[in-house]
């Protein structure tokens, strides 16, 4: 069978670790940054012959390529999407599917008109414990649940912020849940399910004039099929990185995963039953040793990518999933926005 031929957008930290995974399962055809410096470093990396600062160029030029790959700032996944979409390429979307979930129905609406696959990146899905957790949901071991409760608590420094150009930007960036905390929320969708109300209040205390939002939150949920729960986050984390966690609370048991990356079994006490054997999983994604992202598993969306395009897989994030996450957050700053407005009006 022939090769996957793919393109990518965004040679940044992320960028370049999609360069890796291409080359492992398909052919990486052309790279595009929009960053000269940026640009001939991964094509020095990438070891290729032609690399783009222009988009539109890559797209009107490589027309052998089969998937766009898109590693640009949040701000910029629907324009680029759309744009690949339009020209007939399937793509690979990274988290957040867009910032606004107006561009995300664009987004899935141009996937239809062009008969295309477009793939959202939740790399998080396939970390072994949650894996583990979705079967034992999805077969009822669990009971009825009644609560969940996420905690993600992060350190991310103002040099992360500072040496960026559109991290901690409203227009770019979104907010701390579009770019350090959407992989979370889509667990939450993916293992509970879809929200109904949300009562937040988020604070920035560390990053006051260095992020245009903010570094930490507190959000209360009611989910459709009746599940409460809550979610506890920051970026604020003294000195690293802390948790990241879901537990959830049923008739029948009470799951914990957790460490920092949602990467370990923490507790289990399910009624007559074990979750054991665990695979190994891999590692945190390392950003130049400087700070530590999510669980590296960008392998396995590379490969649910080759087997959708080769007739034998279902996608792992769709867009609709993609967009579900981008509305249940853009609840939360809706409503913070509305607090907040309330309490000036008030006098609060
Ligand atoms: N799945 C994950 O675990 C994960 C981890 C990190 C980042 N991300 C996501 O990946 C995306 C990129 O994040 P990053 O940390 O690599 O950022 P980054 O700033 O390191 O890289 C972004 C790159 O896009 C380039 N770019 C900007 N505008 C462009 C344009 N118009 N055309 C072409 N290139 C352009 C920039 O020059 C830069 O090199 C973000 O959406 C982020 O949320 C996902």
């Amino acid at each position: 069978m022939e090769k996957i031929k793919f393109g990518l957008i965004g040679c940044g930290r992320i960028g370049l670790r999609h360069a890796v995974e291409i080359k492992k399962v398909g052919v990486l055809q052309a790279i595009c940054d929009i960053n000269k410096e940026r640009l001939s470093l991964a094509k020095k990396e990438c070891e290729l012959s032609t690399a783009y600062d222009n988009i539109d160029e890559l797209l009107d030029k490589e027309k052998d390529i089969d998937v766009i790959s898109i590693c640009t700032p949040n701000g910029l996944h629907a324009e680029h999407s759309i744009k690949s979409l339009k020209k007939g390429f399937h793509v690979l979307c990274e988290k957040p599917m867009a910032i606004k979930v107006e561009d995300c129905g664009k987004m899935i609406n141009e996937a239809e008109h062009a008969n295309k696959r477009l793939f959202i990146v939740k790399q998080n899905r396939f970390n072994p414990p949650i894996v583990a957790l979705k079967q034992v949901i999805a077969e009822n071991r669990l009971g009825r649940i009644f609560s969940v409760q996420l905690n993600c608590f992060w350190n991310r420094n103002n040099n992360y912020y500072q040496s960026s150009d559109w991290k901690g930007t409203k227009k770019l960036d979104g907010g701390t849940l579009f770019t350090q905390f959407s992989h979370f929320i889509d667990l939450l969708y993916w293992l509970i399910g879809d929200i109904r109300n949300v009562y937040p209040i988020i604070k920035n205390y560390a990053h006051e004039n260095i992020i245009e939002f903010e570094d930490a939150g507190v959000v209360t949920l009611e989910f459709y099929n009746g599940v409460i729960g809550t979610i506890n986050y920051n970026v604020n984390s003294y000195q690293k990185n802390f948790e990241g966690s879901i537990t959830i609370f049923a008739e029948k048991g009470t799951v914990k995963v957790g460490g920092p990356y949602l990467n370990k079994l923490d507790y289990q006490c399910i009624d007559n039953y074990v979750i054991e054997d665990l695979p190994e999983g891999k590692g945190a994604n390392e950003y130049g040793g400087q700070y530590q992202g999510s669980m590296s598993n960008h392998d396995e969306v590379y490969k649910n990518v080759v087997d959708v395009l080769n007739n034998k897989g279902v996608i792992a994030t769709n867009g609709y999933e993609g967009l579900k996450t981008v509305e249940i957050i853009d609840k939360i700053y809706a409503k913070s926005r509305y607090l907040i407005d309330s309490s000036r009006i008030l006098g609060l």
